[in-house]
């Protein structure tokens, strides 16, 4: 096709995708009636669809077809943190927090504030923590099943700086990382940035695949595999213990580093032992208080095999230098007096609780979780479409995130994530009810 006759047709769809006579959701022709109605080669059809898909307009499924995107959510919708407005209902991100934190707050600026040492918080910090801090959480992280010393640990500010500096000081752009095929988005964002090449393996509500990372790994020079190996986001599973040795020993014979993150793990209780537990000179644990006491803190650590604590420690001075140490000490502090053990049950009630609410609203709707996390994955009947949903929702102030910013393979499933633990849990069931309704509603449109 001449690129006169090509172009115009391009700019035709465009025009009537962006002024919204070509509706989101819509269906668009297959490339064999768009290439008959258009009189074009089948080709030029495919190029034409991929030029649109290129510029964000439509989404291709495989046995699916071709569709007009949602424009009115941005790209990468679920990853940015935006601002969500007050009057929204936000089951897209979690920030379990008690009604009590704020109270604990106060009460620790206060005491920091008459304790001695108030002049050391205004100076720089050792890269990596100061060594009782390092003590605290290595005895915290002894307790939960993760065996180390303060020698190993390593606090940052929060999880995700810990995998940042994780990567960079164990990577090299173009290394290839095995990662669920649906995983938590922040790790997508930041091996892309880094420029890594992430290769995804299938995960289901029982975990990973490892049959199918095993052939990965038989067939990719794998470097590293990231896992959350004790409640997983975003499916919630919990990867039994047999699983969990048959992993450590694919990392053991591939030379591999198991980048564990632990991040929810605290909500699910009995859990088999961690992989730092199994492989202590494989893995790198993070975790963080992010999720079981405030986001607002960032406060993460890591427990490192010892031969890698340098390079972190570079890797942290390039990046923050150190974490504050005034967060820190609000977090050591209610580490060593149990008020951090006490959070996290009444977190794993709340969580329950929730839960709870949640199935009940759903019903009769299938979906993924653990029956004590903050969220639910809600795979889609037939013929619904997530983003269609996620715009539906957005308009009656419901925020819902698709499956685009978990997912790492070409397959986009059509899923959406429900996150439990930043609305009133008063209010959790009727919002809940509405989104089953609208999704019930869209799978027959
Ligand atoms: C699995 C997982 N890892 C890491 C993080 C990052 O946590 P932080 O706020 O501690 O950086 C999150 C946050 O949502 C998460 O879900």
């Amino acid at each position: 096709m001449p690129a006169s006759r090509y172009k115009p047709l391009v700019d035709s769809l465009t025009a009537d995708i962006r002024s919204g006579r070509l509706p989101a959701g819509t269906r668009l022709p297959t490339h064999r009636d768009l290439a008959a109605r258009e009189r074009i080669a089948v080709v030029t059809a495919t190029r034409v669809y991929a030029e649109l898909e290129a510029a964000g307009l439509v989404s291709r499924e495989q046995g699916r077809g071709t569709f007009v995107r949602d424009l009115a959510l941005p790209a990468g919708h679920g990853i940015d943190q935006q601002a969500v407005a007050g009057d929204v209902i936000d089951l897209n991100f979690n920030y379990p927090s008690l009604p009590e934190q704020a109270d604990l707050l106060r009460q620790a600026l206060r005491d920091i504030a008459g304790s001695g040492d108030i002049d050391a918080l205004l100076r720089y910090q050792p890269h990596v923590g100061r060594p009782r801090d390092r003590a605290v959480i290595a005895a915290h992280l002894s307790r939960r099943g993760v065996p180390t010393i303060a020698e190993r640990v390593l606090i940052v500010n929060g999880a995700q700086h810990g995998l940042a500096v994780t990567l960079m000081a164990t990577l090299n752009p173009g290394d290839v990382v095995a990662v669920d095929a649906l995983t938590y988005p922040g790790f997508k964002v930041l091996a892309r940035t880094l420029h890594l090449d992430l290769a995804p393996v299938p995960v289901t509500g029982a975990g990973t695949d490892l049959d199918a990372l095993e052939r990965l790994c038989a067939a990719r020079p794998v470097r590293a595999i990231y896992t959350m190996p004790t409640l997983h986001n975003p499916l919630g599973a919990v990867l039994d213990e047999a699983s969990r040795s048959r992993l450590v020993g694919i990392a053991r014979r591939h030379g591999q580093l198991l980048i564990e993150d632990a991040s929810y793990a605290y909500l699910a209780e009995a859990a088999p032992p961690s992989l730092a537990a199994l492989a202590p000179d494989l893995t790198v644990h993070v975790s963080g208080l992010s999720k079981s006491i405030a986001t607002g803190l960032r406060v993460g650590y890591l427990s490192v095999p010892g031969a890698l604590v340098p390079a972190l420690e570079r890797a942290i001075r390039a990046t923050t230098w150190n974490t504050p140490a005034l967060t820190a000490t609000i977090a050591c502090r209610w580490l060593a007096d149990g008020t951090i053990d006490r959070l996290e049950a009444h977190k794993r009630d709340d969580a329950t609780r929730r839960q709870a609410i949640a199935r009940d609203a759903l019903h009769p709707l299938h979906y993924v979780s653990h029956p004590a996390s903050y969220f639910i994955w809600l795979p889609l009947p037939e013929d619904a479409r997530a983003d269609r949903i996620a715009a539906t929702l957005a308009d009656r102030r419901i925020s819902v995130s698709t499956a685009e910013p978990f997912a790492t393979s070409n397959h986009l499933p059509q899923a959406i994530r429900l996150a439990l633990g930043s609305t009133d849990p008063s209010t959790l069931g009727t919002t809940v009810r509405a989104v089953a309704h609208t999704v019930e509603l869209d799978a027959l449109q």
